[in-house]
């Protein structure tokens, strides 16, 4: 049938979208699908329904794309989607959500504060201590994010992720190495894909470093004693599974230094399929190209 891959969108990360849904929908098209792309950002929502997809390949990210508002536009109009659904994508899309979630469920993620006008930024740097990490919860590709490596700059920090959000979250700095798990896979058969460590110039993965430098390292399969590995990847599917994704999504991790311990930071409900991305690579340590990764993501397509 006709498959559409939808890209672009209305999100910050907008660029990065039109570099996955690029990619994407030349891999499906080598494979012999009829896939065309749809720039979600540019067109209607009556133009979608005119397509007559009969299903689609999500490749945006963050707000519109990845949030659940898309998912519950194509559950409305019947269209098969891949990914998680409507309430997966919105919890994912709110790291604030997210956390509480997986502390419920004893999952470990950084200790955090919720800021707003009335927080005593004093007290919230002597809880979670210096340097702490500003977010805006509902972003990706680390748009928005700061360092605050001393009390003084908390506040700028925080107005930062104020104006690209509607709550600005505030988070122990955990030190130690980052990394990233890639999941296929829904319910008990979701799985993890070999660990990706992610090395940054000065420790520092931002959004340049994300998709732009060649200086960031990515090694995988992750260096790690066996164990740490079977751990790290039991962890990201339980978190996964926790907030009810589907489909497939890329955990990340951080290995706290002093102790050896992991921290879930995040879920990304669709992840970055750029050249620079992560579940592609973690596909292609176990053998599986990009292609055959956009073939087996669009299999996971549902209502
Ligand atoms: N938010 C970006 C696209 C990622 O997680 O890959
Ligand atoms: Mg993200």
């Amino acid at each position: 049938g006709k498959v559409g891959v939808l890209f672009g969108g209305r999100s910050a990360e907008r660029e990065v979208s039109l570099m996955s849904g690029a990619g994407v929908l030349k891999a499906l098209q080598s494979k012999g699908v009829d896939a065309h792309g749809f720039d979600t950002g540019e067109r209607t929502l009556a133009e979608l329904a005119e397509q007559q997809f009969d299903r689609v390949f999500i490749a945006l990210h963050g707000r519109y794309g990845e949030d659940g508002s898309l998912q519950g536009a194509l559950e409305l109009l019947r269209i098969p989607y891949t990914g998680s659904g409507v309430m997966a994508s919105a919890v994912a899309m709110d790291k604030i959500t997210t956390k509480i979630l997986w502390l419920a469920a004893g999952l470990p993620t950084p200790r955090y504060a919720v800021i707003d006008a009335a927080s005593d930024l004093d007290a919230v740097s002597a809880d979670l201590g210096l340097p702490l990490i500003v977010k805006p919860p509902h972003e990706g590709s680390t748009i928005g994010i700061t360092k605050v490596e001393l009390a003084a700059d908390f506040k700028a920090a925080c107005d930062i992720a104020a104006a690209i959000d509607d709550a600005v979250l505030a988070e122990e700095f955990v030190t130690g190495r980052e990394f990233t798990v890639a999941v296929l896979g829904s319910g008990v058969d979701a799985r993890a894909l070999p660990i990706v460590e992610i090395v940054a110039p000065a420790g520092n993965y931002d959004y340049q470093n994300k998709y732009f430098s060649d200086d960031t390292q990515y090694i995988c399969p992750a260096v790690l004693p066996a164990e740490l590995t079977a751990e790290m990847q039991r962890i990201a599917v339980a978190a996964y599974r926790n907030i009810g994704c589907e489909g497939w999504g890329r955990v990340d991790v951080l290995l706290r230094e002093r102790d050896q311990k992991p921290f879930l930071l995040e879920v990304n409900t669709s992840p970055g399929m750029t050249g620079h991305s992560l579940v592609p690579m973690a596909a292609r340590a176990e053998g599986m190209s990009y292609e055959d990764l956009c073939v087996a993501i669009l299999r996971t397509a549902r209502l």
